[in-house]
């Protein structure tokens, strides 16, 4: 039993649309829950008029009655309210009536730092639009959808995952990029609390869960690092400064001083709480462009402007927190299986039982 994420839609299409598989019965959704993560996502420092646009709301069209899942696949689905100005530039079937609104004209003028060059060359494209709306972080709304519902079902073995901006200062170098009309990047955490030991494993990629969190936070859009426990950090350190040591209570439950480690040891959740964090790079569309090629005619230009934020690092703690509860969530229906929510529950209580583990 494993949980799987599939997404779709473009950045200014009718709507975006993800299915989320693997989820038991039975469990409560609470759409105001979900709801309030997408509003979430869409407030920050530094964010672009769009997001006064667009009013984030969850639609579910699958998997779902009456509030409870059915253990099928649930299909969820946010539109973008901002098609209405793009509705002729980005209909899905051939535009009827003469060219109107945004989206008209073929984009010729890559960004650097986006994928409007790399997607163009790479699927043959005459108007990088094509690549960029697909590339555009708008996605990452879905991908919060779902990182909602794996909260909510990791809230019912009493795990929370919290994700928060690190980065400091971060208004006042976002007041002085706008300024400049220029961008900025920062950096975000991400923690989750009461993660039982012994999710995850030993040695491929695909099992361990420090791999599968620096998958899931790579998968975002901008993220370019990604740090577990301290990280960079323990390179400069000595093994005795580095590593946490084990101590027991006096009811013999098994616990740490310090968390040097990230609540991950040997792939494997250690019981304490995993702390993980991302780099993001400054955002690539800037009000005054860096050079770029027309690929039309080959002349050297500026680069595309198109509205977009300064900075989308609070964005992204939300994002992040989505894509690390999503990927706890799936090492847990790994670990604890069920069909039904009650045997998933059943299963980790069962285990948690067992186990010298203290909770904090
Ligand atoms: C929440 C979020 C919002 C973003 N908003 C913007 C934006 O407004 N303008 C922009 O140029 N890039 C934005 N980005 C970053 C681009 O989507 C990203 O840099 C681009 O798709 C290229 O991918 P890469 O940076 O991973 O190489 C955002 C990223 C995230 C996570």
């Amino acid at each position: 039993m494993t949980l799987t994420l599939t997404t779709a839609g473009e950045s200014h299409g009718p709507a975006l649309v993800a299915i989320v598989g693997g989820l038991p019965a039975g469990l409560v959704l609470d759409r105001a829950a979900i709801d309030a993560d997408l509003a979430r996502r869409q407030k920050g420092y530094g964010r672009s008029p769009r997001q006064q646009l667009e009013r984030d709301e969850v639609e579910v069209l699958a998997g779902l009655r009456h509030g409870r899942t059915l253990g099928t696949p649930l299909a969820l689905v946010v539109r973008n309210r901002d098609h209405r100005n793009w509705a002729w530039g980005m209909s899905p079937w051939p535009p009827e009536g003469e060219p109107e609104g945004k989206g008209t004209k073929p984009v010729t003028l890559p960004r650097p730092g986006h994928a409007d060059l790399a997607g163009t060359l790479k699927f043959g494209l005459a108007d990088a639009r094509d690549s960029l709306e697909r590339a555009s972080a708008r996605q990452t709304t879905v991908a919060v959808a779902a990182g909602a519902v794996a909260k909510a079902l990791l809230a019912q073995l009493g795990i929370s995952v919290e994700g928060r901006v690190v980065s400091e200062q971060l208004e006042q170098r976002i007041d002085e990029a706008r300024a400049d009309r220029d961008t900025v990047g920062g950096v975000v955490e991400v923690i989750a609390r009461n993660v039982p030991p012994g999710l995850g494993s030993y040695a491929a990629k695909e099992e361990r869960l420090d791999a599968r969190l620096a998958a899931a936070l790579m998968g975002i859009q901008a993220v370019k690092g990604v740090e577990i426990g301290a990280g960079f950090e323990l390179a400069e350190r000595r093994g005795s400064e580095a590593h946490d040591e084990i101590l027991a209570d006096s009811q013999g439950a098994l616990y740490r001083e310090t968390n040097f480690a990230g609540g991950i040891e040997g792939g494997v959740s250690n019981g304490e709480d995993m702390v993980v964090r991302a780099a993001m790079k400054p955002l690539p569309t800037l009000m005054r462009p860096l050079a770029s090629v027309d690929l039309d005619t080959g002349e050297v230009g500026e680069a595309l402007v198109e509205r977009s934020d300064v900075a989308a690092v609070e964005a992204l703690a939300v994002v992040a927190e989505a894509a690390v509860g999503f990927e706890v969530a799936r090492a847990a229906r790994e670990k604890f299986g069920g069909d039904a929510l009650a045997d998933f529950v059943a299963a980790h209580g069962a285990y948690v039982e067992r186990i010298p583990w203290r909770t904090r």
